[in-house]
Formats: structure tokens, sequence, C-alpha cells
């Protein structure tokens, strides 16, 4: 079908504008930042996430010391990222050794320093540390740490400094001293980042004829309730899993709301629709950004969702991660209002950038060819690739 393919590159070049990331992969490039949301710089001793840094939560425990000449040395990368100021103490170039995680986060982070303060630069003061210079479970020896100022030195920018660690996603930021910011982010071997997952297969949705049904269970083409644009309880249909493997063990928000029988989990960067305030709306945010005393929108039995308040938020640990994409780009799981997408603090965006897919759904009903043996979507993996190249570009 010559017509089909020529669709298919035709949306694929489209989407070359939209970087998105999908729960596939786990770590991956934070793009140029499309929006400014207020930030809260941080205070002196604060972290955020607050916790202590080798909790699940945050950064996750400590897999032992790298040394030049271990075999997980070859697992590290150089960060040669011009834009960046390597003290290098040592002169070994030790300071731009990290993980690959850390070097996406670090990159993205050294961007909104540019366009927060135009002229001034981001500085790493100390990364990697094969000279044992740090208690004996510092991340600094995997690579997984840095401490951070900015180029001029200036110590009022600190607390700003942490905030935009923080947006850059960092896994914690600490405010550590009055002379940097620490950063450190989860290993890249960790489950909980190759799997950035989604909901666990046990999840439930609601079929359009009253029945629940687990997401392990739900086929393509299945109709399961969301809500329309007007708040009203509709009908959607799945028409594609960006992510399915019910194997894979990931790391899972576990979110209760008052009055609600069931909870909800979600992996940390799936997106779910929070009101943070009684003035503001329903908006996408990160599960990892709810908090007790949010609103979440809530199905009981009836037409429409009702909002009701956040009484606990967890962090625990499950097998099997389910991804499905519906025509709305929502879906109700476990009775409460999420997004079909991850990672990206935009949904609107991420739905508008699957709009040639549901297109392609509509005229060809082909699409589940296209998913790919391991589970991870193609046109995620695409996205992905194609996102740190776009990334990598804007590098140079
Ligand atoms: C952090 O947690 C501690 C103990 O749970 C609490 O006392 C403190 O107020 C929290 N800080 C912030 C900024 O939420
Ligand atoms: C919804 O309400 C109807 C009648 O009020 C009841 O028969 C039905 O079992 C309820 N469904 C659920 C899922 O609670
Ligand atoms: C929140 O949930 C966790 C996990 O189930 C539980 O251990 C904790 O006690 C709960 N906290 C509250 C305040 O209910």
């Amino acid at each position: 079908m010559p017509s089909a393919r020529v669709l298919v590159l035709v949306a694929c070049f489209w989407l070359l504008l939209v970087p998105v990331r999908c729960c596939g992969p786990g770590r991956g490039p934070v793009g140029r930042r499309r929006y400014m949301r207020k930030l809260v710089p941080l205070r002196y001793k604060q972290s955020v996430p607050n916790m202590s840094e080798k909790t699940l939560g945050a950064s996750g425990r400590t897999e032992g010391k790298i040394r030049r000449d271990s075999d997980r040395f070859r697992e590290l990368v150089l960060n040669y990222n011009p834009d960046i100021v390597f003290k290098d103490e040592e002169n070994t170039n030790a300071d731009r050794v990290m993980t690959e995680r850390c070097k996406d986060r670090v990159n993205a982070l050294a961007i909104s320093v540019m366009n927060m303060w135009p002229g001034v630069r981001l500085r790493v003061t100390e990364g990697w540390d094969e000279d044992g210079h740090h208690s004996h479970d510092s991340l600094h020896y995997e690579g997984r740490a840095l401490d951070i100022t900015t180029s001029d030195r200036d110590k009022s920018k600190y607390g700003m400094l942490a905030a935009l660690a923080v947006e850059a996603g960092f896994d914690w930021v600490y405010y550590e001293s009055k002379a940097h910011i620490h950063v450190s982010v989860k290993a890249d071997n960790s489950l909980a980042v190759r799997s950035g997952g989604c909901f666990p297969g046990t999840a439930m949705v609601n079929l359009a004829g009253g029945q629940r049904k687990s997401l392990s269970e739900v086929q393509l083409g299945d109709k399961i309730l969301t809500t329309d644009e007007t708040g009203q309880v509709a009908t959607t249909e799945v028409f594609l899993f960006l992510h399915k493997d019910k194997d894979k063990l990931s790391t899972f928000v576990v979110i209760e709301a008052e009055g609600h029988p069931y909870r909800l989990w979600l992996t940390p960067n799936h997106l779910i629709f929070v009101r943070k305030n009684q003035l503001a709306g329903f908006l996408p945010v990160y599960a990892h950004h709810v908090q007790v005393g949010d609103f979440v929108r809530i199905y009981i039995n009836g037409t429409q969702l009702t909002p009701s308040k956040v009484v606990n938020v967890s962090i625990q640990e499950e097998t099997g991660v389910f991804a499905p994409l519906t025509v709305h780009g929502t879906l109700l799981v476990d009775g409460i209002l999420t997004s079909c997408y991850a990672t990206i603090e935009w949904h609107d965006l991420a739905h508008r950038s699957f709009a040639p897919m549901r297109f392609l759904y509509n005229m060809f009903s082909m699409l589940p060819e296209f998913v790919d043996s391991d589970g991870i979507h193609w046109y995620c993996h695409f996205l992905y690739v194609l996102a740190k190249k776009v990334l990598w570009l804007e590098m140079q």
C-alpha cells in the first residue's frame, strides 16, 4: 500500500518538530523549555524531594564505587558540553565523567541556566571522584552526583539554580552548602530508570459496558471510559500500547484519594490531572509532583467526575508496565482521570504529536502491526532517538 507509506513518511517528518518522551527508555532529553513555570528557589539545606538522597523516591541506593579499572567504568560517558564550565581541580577530566542520565540532566540544566541568566554558564565543581574525597557511600564515586554553581559564582543565584536543577530532572537536588548545590540521579541500570513504565498490569479500567478490566487484559479496540472536553464521562478506544511488558519491575507513585475505594499506581514521570489550588483548573502534572492536599478527578458511578482530595502519596515497587494510548489521550485508571502520556509536562503537545497516528489509525486500522517485539512502540522509540538528535544539534 504505497499511499500508506507516504502518509507514514509525512507523519514522521511532521513529528520532527515535536520532541516527546514516551515511557519506554527511562532516560532521555529534556528539551529546551517551552514555557516558564513559576520557579521557587530552594532554601539553604532544603532538598527536593524532601527525603534522603539514597532512597527509592530520590536517587536510589548506591551500587558501589566505580574505579577506572572497573568493568562499570565503560558505562560512564564523558561530557564535553562547551556550555558547561568544568572546574577540573584534579586535572584528569574526572569531573566530566558521568552516567548517561546525569549527562542528559546536566546538559538540559546548562540550557536553562543560559536562558535564565544570559551570559552566565553552568559550572561543575565536582563530578566523578576516584580519589575517595567523599563519604564512603557517596554517589560521586559512581558518576551519579555533581556539585554545581554558576560561572559567575554569585551565591545569590544558587537557590534558583537548585530550582532549575529540579526542573531539569535531577532525581535529588540539595542546597548542600552556601558554596554549591549538590545534584544526583538514579543509576542508569536501576530497573526503575530503564522501564519508565506507566501503569501496572493490575490497574483497572472501566469498560463502556460498566465492567472493569485489568490493563494486562485490555485489547486493542477495547472501549473504555474517560472524559470529553466538557468533563462529561465518555468512551474512548484503546488504539495502541506505547509500552507493554508484564515482567518489568518498576517504581510507582501510589495515590489515594478521599472517599475513593481504589488506589492509583503510576510511574513517577506519568502525567495525571491535578488541581493544586482552589483557583486553578485541573492540569496535567508528573505523578511525582502530586502532594497530599491536591485534588484529582474521580469517577464513582455516574456521568461526571468529582474532585477528590489526595490523602496519601507513597512510592512502591511492582512488576509489569502498561501504557495504553486512547483516541482521547486520556483514560480513567482505577477510577482516576489520567493522561496517556509520560514525561513531557505538556499533555496537549504530546496529544497533538500523536494526531498523525490517530489519523492513520482511522484511515487504515493497521496500527497493531507496528508494535515491535521488545514492547516499546517503534513510534516512541523513533521520537526518543529523534529528540536526542535534535537536542544534540542544539548543543553544537
Ligand atoms: C521535610 O520533611 C520534614 C520531616 O518530614 C518536615 O519537618 C519539613 O517541614 C519538610 N520540609 C519541607 C520543605 O516540606
Ligand atoms: C452504579 O449504580 C447502579 C445503580 O445505582 C448500580 O446498579 C451499579 O452496580 C453501580 N455500578 C458500580 C460500578 O458501582
Ligand atoms: C500511606 O500509604 C502507605 C503505603 O500503603 C502507608 O504505609 C502509610 O501508612 C499511608 N499513610 C497514611 C497517612 O495513610
